[in-house]
């Protein structure tokens, strides 16, 4: 089963990247940074990373999360934090509160306190200009963390996981699930994508997309409330709340006498508004439901059965590829990219390094979050 091979060769790709990063544990939520001042310290927090590098004496990285409120972002602004401090930088890390013009005067200040790179994490792609120029005209170099900021020459590289990949892991995972290739149908199919502000949200719909495409266009699948395009499947601010109240109109127009197959789901916010839709509004035959992230409340609804996969992107496997640039770019060294074409940003084509993302199921989880030690088996209960 093609699903299943991709998942070995993804799952071997990922443990190798997890041993050569010397992934330490930590699934805790992120505290505001606390200023690193020894690296003995440092080497408590971290154990198996290595000891403070030359090139981070004295030196500051900011780090601009886009918002506490996904888990995720908790833990790369804490994995981030934890990796920086162990590297030996001092470390300014802000959380925005998906408030844009908070994380544009955080980045400001990040400029004016001096920080020697800067580390951003953007809530909306393109809405960084002024701060950007402010870094540029201070010649600190930017990496865009896992989502890339847009129309800016001031953004130097770009870290992030395969998006189009994650997609892509979504829709072959359908078509072996409904085993498309063998079976009639027709299968009824919903999507739901991410916030249209944030670049990686298209790359995670079109992959997905391409894979199904071809079975929309044979009516093998059949979306049934219409909307297949990104716009109309969108989430603003890859908000629970928001892709909850879209699905229960879907369900009250479209399913009230028929079953949906597949709910396509960009990640794992949208799938968990998803999951409350369908208890709240349904009664049919239980669908297919893809998400992305393992966060622990898709992780516990994948082991009841309420959630059929997910995609792990492992924050320590991308912390720890941006300390390691963070040191290349102030060692005066050549920064390890794996991919000089993707990533246009209108700009520019940002060189960029692309971590693999992992297929994530109840079958699977425990090799890949608990015995890694990205969540202690407590937290799934
Ligand atoms: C990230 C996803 C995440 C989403 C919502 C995207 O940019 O790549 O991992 O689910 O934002 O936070």
């Amino acid at each position: 089963m093609k699903i299943k091979k991709l998942t070995s060769v993804v799952l071997g790709a990922a443990m190798t990247a997890m041993m050569l990063a010397g992934c330490g544990s930590s699934a805790d939520a992120g505290t505001p940074a606390p200023a690193a001042t020894s690296g003995t310290e440092a080497t408590t927090t971290t154990p198996d990373t290595p000891a403070p590098a030359a090139e981070a004496n004295g030196k500051k990285v900011g780090v601009s999360m886009p918002t506490k409120d996904l888990q995720r972002w908790n833990q790369d602004g804490d994995n981030m934090q934890k990796e920086l401090i162990a590297a030996g930088y001092e470390v300014d890390l802000q959380y925005a509160a998906n408030d844009v013009q908070q994380q544009l005067s955080q980045v400001e200040n990040m400029v004016a306190n001096g920080c020697d790179v800067i580390v951003i994490a953007a809530i909306e792609g393109s809405s960084l200009g002024e701060a950007l120029d402010m870094a540029a005209a201070a010649n600190i170099p930017v990496i865009a963390y896992d989502r890339l900021i847009m129309n800016s020459d001031a953004v130097s590289y770009y870290a992030t996981f395969d998006n189009y990949m994650v997609g892509t892991i979504q829709g072959k995972y359908v078509v072996d699930a409904l085993d498309l290739d063998n079976a009639d149908g027709p299968f009824n199919i919903e999507f739901t994508a991410g916030d249209p502000g944030d670049n990686n949200a298209g790359y995670f719909f079109n992959g997905a997309y391409d894979v199904l495409k071809k079975y929309v266009d044979e009516g093998k699948l059949n979306v049934v409330s219409g909307q297949n395009t990104f716009d109309a499947v969108a989430t603003p601010g890859w908000k629970t709340e928001t892709a909850q109240s879209r699905a229960e109109n879907i369900l009250s127009s479209n399913y009230t006498d028929k079953d949906v197959d597949v709910w396509l789901c960009s990640n794992d916010s949208t799938a968990l508004g998803v999951e409350n839709a369908l208890a709240a509004n349904y009664n049919g035959k239980y669908p297919i439901i893809t998400g992305q992230d393992c966060d622990i409340e898709n992780t516990k609804n994948m082991i009841a059965g309420k959630q059929s996969m997910s995609v792990f992107k492992d924050t320590r496997t991308l912390a720890s590829q941006v300390v390691k640039m963070v040191g290349q770019i102030l060692n005066g060294e050549t920064v390890d990219v794996n991919d000089t074409t993707t990533y246009d940003n209108g700009v520019k084509v940002v060189p960029s390094f692309l971590c693999e993302p992992i297929f994530a199921d109840a079958s699977n989880y425990e090799k890949i979050l608990i015995e890694s030690g990205y969540y202690t088996a407590d937290q799934l209960k």
